[in-house]
């Protein structure tokens, strides 16, 4: 096995000891030898810098020129390596430094740096990108002004972006080459950097900040899909204004621009005015995006917007603080989406993901705290603890100060840190001043990784008409923090009374309670509401107030009770689910031992109920209609795991709550066919949803009227959600009218790469025993592609993330196939092939049979000698 580099850890912090002030780039691009001059103004920054060495890093570059205040440097004063450049007896006063790099963006297969895209040139510099592109101080703390000039072939490469503001352009006299240049006035770190340039469509719009200064906004793309980004601009412009209506930030540059690139590993990227995109989180319109597509495009859209102020003017000072910007930023966006959208279902929507993605990382060997204090290789620290935890935190601040008081302190924020490389320590201290608050207790949150576990009692007194309610926190042991201190956890609640109404209490002791919020601080606490005038069923955690998993005794019928009377609709979600998953758990055993599966008639009343209260929006009904996935029921189990069992449960349970809910799934199927025209916002895509959750239910029974019905569907429908569930439902059910389906819908998009991910993902997903087999032939498909990230994701991720049954294969021949992909990867695109590893995480909580077969597949993985530091680090873990 390879030697392990040292580990980056958060206390050996130091500020460094030159920094940078201006940066000058000139790219003189050209497919596999670009060459890069930069030159860079330094300064002595610490008395470290008497020294006289300055230490730049690079990854895979070449030197070919190196200038100390004009003067060429003999090669005495310097050793180049690819990964360095250290050069000797610098100047203890400012100086400029000039280096010339050549790279090769045509090799470059990471999609870190600068590399092709469909024969244009674009950049990934977060985190560590920029070291690809020249020697550099690479790392957030040093915060330069950029002027970037940018020449290529004009015919290769008629558009040339760059951050900030442009600047002056032309062609160059007697060649076929242009120039432009952009300049940034924004000092920001070099993960900040972008460059786009090659042959692009664009749509262009503008928009007025509240204070009349306007901004060109312009979105690029493949030539032919302009009309496809409408939605995207659209989105743009209400992100613009909701950031000065809610947070009072207004944007700061003369122009704002999105490229839409096809090849890229994460998401998008928020580079200063220049945010650069993952094509499928622009790209929509209703033939080839679903809802959840568009719902996608405007959360990114936004998410990255809001990256303006909290990421770039006000950044992190190292990368153990990435949560300040990425929590901040998602809890931000969820914010904006549930302004634009519905509340109460984006914030179900919310927990789900957290709870299917974060849940299990932070119970696995891969937990880590929202700030993580060590790491190997950040690149695998871009996770859901680090963005989804991270926003839950930023929201219990908010549950904890009041709306108010979490506004002041953003206010201060915003003021004292502009132009900042902030800490969490930083944002903390805004808030504790303008509120007075003591947030010593709360910031364990930041250091203590692991899910919290609450368990609540109550017990109502006749007698003295009290409640009392004992709540009692744990927080398991993770890697490397065995025991663990009481968090501050806030418990949004009510206490629901016979007739549906909150009951109201005197007072309450044992503890501090403010307005519907029950701080709990203590091991153990027990409080005692007084006068309470009869038996309340307690209502905890309402809309999800803390990430913590709740265990509280309530009986089917006071669950039954909560679906009913809740008034916070997320609490009637979760007691429908916790109906559900209780079935889902007994069921399992059942499975296990051939026995049938109950279903209890509670369950089915609750939802029937449900189903047919139309005083509820369509998409929460949705919502309480998908119960729990395989993989929450897995967690829920937590060991010795038998993925078919739980799938075997999961399919009975279903089948009897269709015959329970019998002919009013047709007939609420057929009610909701009401032929509008399609309309992407969130109340039609409500009512599909509802609609399709019916025609799921009804599918998964394997009536010949309900396939009937999908295919009609898949064939008639006028747009992409609405095919894609009946194809779904039919897939998914593994029926045999699905190859036929899969097939129409292949001839119908193909040439459309994002519309054939989907197409991927369903076939990786059957849940058949020949999904493996077809699987690998997909390989060789021409519709897939190893060098591009998203079809490795639908198909590979598809497989081991979204298909329980046949990624863990009893026969071990899911987990043989993804370590060979993964071995196979590692050598291409190093990030997406950790990613895809990760989908060993819950190894350990498997049966024994699997288990020791899915460890098999991780040794053999670790034993190989050549792999890279993101895989390293993910399987040592894993491994741990
Ligand atoms: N900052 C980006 C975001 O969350 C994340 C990101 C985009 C990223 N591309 C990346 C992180 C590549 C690591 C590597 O908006
Ligand atoms: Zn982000």
């Amino acid at each position: 096995m390879k030697s392990e580099s040292a580990p980056f850890r958060l206390e050996d912090y130091r500020p460094p000891a030159f920094t940078i002030d201006r940066v000058d780039l000139d790219f003189r691009l050209s497919p596999s030898a670009t060459r890069v001059t930069a030159r860079l103004s330094i300064r002595p920054n610490t008395a470290d810098a008497a020294s006289g060495r300055l230490e730049l890093v690079g990854d895979e570059i070449l030197l070919k020129g190196l200038k100390l205040d004009g003067l060429p440097l003999p090669a005495s004063r310097f050793t180049a390596l690819p990964s360095s450049l250290s050069v000797r007896d610098v100047p203890n006063t400012p100086f400029e430094l000039e280096i010339e790099t050549e790279i090769d963006p045509s090799a470059n297969t990471k999609l870190m740096g600068l590399y092709r895209t469909n024969g244009n040139y674009c950049t990934q510099c977060e985190a560590e990108g920029f070291r690809r592109i020249t020697y550099f101080l690479d790392r957030p703390d040093v915060l330069a002004v950029y002027t970037t000039r940018i020449e290529a072939e004009k015919a290769d490469a008629p558009i040339l972006l760059g951050n900030g503001n442009p600047g002056e352009s032309g062609d160059i006299p007697g060649t076929t080459r242009h120039y432009a240049i952009w300049h940034d006035p924004f000092p920001k770190p070099s993960y900040l950097f972008a460059l786009v340039a090659g042959d692009l469509g664009v749509l262009t719009d503008r928009f007025t900040t509240r204070s009349g200064k306007p901004v060109e906004l312009r979105i690029y793309c493949e030539h032919g899909k302009e009309a496809r980004c409408t939605y995207a601009m659209d989105a743009l412009k209400r992100s613009m204004k909701w950031d000065e209506d809610v947070f009072g930030l207004e944007y700061d540059l003369d122009i704002f621009i999105i490229v839409a690139v096809s090849d890229f590993n994460m998401g998008a990227m928020e580079n200063k005015g220049l945010n650069i995109f993952n094509d499928k989180y622009v790209l929509a319109d209703p033939d080839t995006a679903s809802d959840i597509d568009y719902a996608n495009v405007e959360g990114v859209i936004a998410h990255e917007y809001f990256h303006n102020w909290t990421g770039n003017r006000i950044t992190c000072r190292d990368w153990f603080q990435l949560c300040l910007k990425e929590g901040l930023t998602v809890f931000r966006d969820q914010e904006f989406s549930s302004d634009m959208r519905s509340r109460p279902v984006k914030r179900i929507a919310d927990v789900r993901t957290l709870q299917a993605r974060q849940f299990p990382e932070d119970g696995g060997p891969l937990a880590h705290p929202v700030r993580p204090e060590i790491y190997h290789e950040i690149s695998n620290f871009y996770t859901p603890t680090v963005y989804e935890k991270g926003a839950e935190v930023v929201r219990m601040l908010r549950t904890i100060l009041g709306a108010e008081g979490f506004r002041r302190g953003m206010d201060l924020y915003f003021e004292r840190h502009d132009g900042d490389a902030a800490t969490i320590e930083d944002f903390l201290a805004c808030f504790s001043e303008t509120t007075g608050s003591d947030l010593a207790q709360f910031k364990l949150w930041y250091s203590q990784a692991g899910t919290p576990q609450i368990v609540a009692k109550g017990h109502y007194d006749e007698a003295s008409r009290s409640y009392r309610l004992t709540l009692a926190q744990n927080v398991p042991p993770t890697p490397g923090q065995p025991v663990k201190k009481s968090m501050h956890i806030p418990v949004r609640f009510g206490l629901i009374g016979p007739n549906g109404e909150d009951l109201d209490f005197s007072t309450v002791s044992g503890g501090k309670v403010e307005g519907d919020v029950i701080h709990m601080t203590e091991p153990a606490q027990t409080f005692v509401f007084h006068e309470v005038a009869a038996r309340p069923v307690p209502s905890l955690m309402r809309a999800f107030s803390a990430p913590v998993r709740l265990a509280i005794d309530l009986s089917s019928d006071d669950l039954l009770f909560q679906v009913r009377a809740d008034k916070d609709p997320f609490n009637r979600w979760q007691a429908a689910q916790t109906l559900a998953m209780r079935a889902l758990v007994a069921g399992t055993s059942d499975a296990a031992q051939g026995r049938h599966v109950q279903v209890d008639p509670t369950l089915v009343s609750a939802l029937a109920e449900i189903l047919e209260d139309e005083t509820l929006e369509p998409a929460f009904r949705a919502q309480v209609l998908q119960i729990p996935g395989e993989s929450d029921i897995a967690r829920e189990i937590g060991q010795d795991v038998d993925p078919d069992a739980i799938a075997t449960a999961r399919r009975q349970l279903r089948l009897g709550v269709t015959r329970g809910l019998g002919a009013r799934l047709a007939d609420r199927y057929r009610a909701f066919d009401d032929h509008r025209l399609y309309s992407p916002d969130a109340a039609d895509a409500g009512r599909r949803a509802l609609r399709n959750v019916l025609l799921d239910l009804m599918v998964a029974s394997g009536a010949a009227d309900a396939i009937a019905a999908a295919r009609h569907q898949f064939e008639t429908a006028d747009n992409m959600t609405d095919r894609l569930a009946a194809l779904s439902a039919v897939s998914a059910s593994a029926l045999a009218e699905r190859r036929h389906m899969l097939e129409a819908f292949y001839e119908r998009y193909q040439g459309d790469a994002l519309v054939l991910d989907k197409w991927l993902m369903l076939e990786a997903t059957v849940p058949a025993l020949e999904t493996l087999d077809r699987v690998k032939t997909l390989l060789v498909h021409p519709a897939f592609a190893l060098s591009n990230p998203n079809r490795v994701r639908a198909l590979v991720g598809g497989f081991s993330s979204s298909n329980p049954t046949q990624f863990n294969r009893a026969d071990g021949a899911g987990f043989d196939f993804l370590a060979d992909f993964v071995l196979d990867l590692d050598r291409r695109n190093p990030q997406t092939a950790a990613r895809l590893l990760i989908a060993f995480r819950s190894w350990r909580a498997l049966e024994p049979v699997r288990r020791g077969l899915a460890e098999a597949q991780l040794r053999r993985i670790a034993a190989s000698d050549r792999l890279s530091p993101d895989t390293q680090d993910i399987v040592t873990r894993t491994l741990a």
